[in-house]
């Protein structure tokens, strides 16, 4: 098949490098200006291709777009004209919260979420490494998109495992769970994920939970408050010595996924009337770092 990857950092060119190798014809779309990109996975042979290529882009059969969800609908609408209307779409960042832009924008693509545990860390612009082995999940976000669930078998070739959830927006908000937990808390205290372990954080992420849960229980997801704390602690244990993605773009003074992460669930909340003062706190607390810069 043509891919496209539109936001190759660390998950974009692992995705890229792993359908290359299965065969694909994989080309980029990326804020350098370069007519070709090279990428090295782990210790693999290098790969060429091609980045900022309208007519590559054109023809592409999905174009997986892996950017960080603040930039999502801005790169997508300008190049959207280079879009044809028969690409499936595939959105994968942390947070929840441009779909439905996406489906506005380009309302005749199939559109498909996916959420992925894979590890990926880029040490240079050229070079990628496959850190953590993990699970995708993909589903549709509109009806075109329900036609798509060959896409598993396509990305379980390239990079397993791959499957097809019939209610994506529950495994996302599950997602949104984990990040709404870990990510506010490691970006405010610049801390890896592991120091969550500690008494005074895990009460904080016990308030944290807590007010998820109602949330999500309100959005019609049957959620134990337990389990939920459980698989935050087990995402902690899994990622000790990792830094969150929003402790490192804290850290770069770049700006965060809060809005669609804290913001999301902020804004479920208030549209269902329940108080979140502990989100809210850390919410204010990043945004209050990032106006400082
Ligand atoms: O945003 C991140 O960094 C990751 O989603 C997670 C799971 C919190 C691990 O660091």
């Amino acid at each position: 098949m043509n891919i496209a990857i539109v936001g190759p950092g660390a998950i974009g060119s692992l995705w890229a490098s792993y359908l290359t190798e299965a065969g694909h014809q994989v080309n980029l779309w990326s804020r350098q200006p370069a007519a070709k990109l090279t990428i090295q996975r782990d210790q693999y042979a290098q790969q060429s291709l091609l980045n900022n290529n309208t007519q590559a882009l054109q023809q592409s059969d999905v174009i997986l777009v892996t950017l960080k969800a603040p930039s999502v609908l801005t790169v997508l609408s300008a190049i959207a004209k280079h879009i044809d209307q028969d690409s499936i779409i595939v959105l994968m960042h942390n947070g929840m919260g441009t779909a439905e832009g996406v489906n506005a924008l380009l309302p005749n693509n199939p559109l498909l979420l996916a959420t992925t545990t894979h590890g990926a860390y880029r040490p240079s612009m050229t070079q990628v490494l496959h850190t953590g082995y993990g699970q995708t999940l993909l589903g549709a976000a509109n009806s075109q998109g329900e036609l798509c669930q060959f896409l598993v078998d396509v990305f379980n070739h390239a990079l397993s495992d791959v499957t097809w959830h019939s209610n994506i927006n529950q495994a996302l908000w599950t997602k949104l769970a984990i990040n709404c937990a870990i990510n506010p808390l490691t970006a405010i205290h610049q801390v890896t994920n592991g120091e969550l372990v500690q008494p005074h954080y895990q009460q904080q992420l016990q308030n944290i939970v807590n007010e998820v849960s109602l949330v999500m229980n309100a959005e019609g997801f049957e959620i134990d408050v337990n389990h939920l704390l459980q698989t935050v602690n087990n995402v902690i244990h899994a990622t000790s010595n990792n830094y969150s993605s929003m402790e490192q773009d804290i850290a770069h003074q770049r700006r965060s996924e809060i809005d669609f992460i804290t913001g999301y669930l902020l804004e479920s909340a208030s549209r269902h009337n329940i108080d979140a003062p502990y989100n809210q706190a850390l919410y204010q607390a990043v945004k209050k770092i990032e106006q400082s810069w």
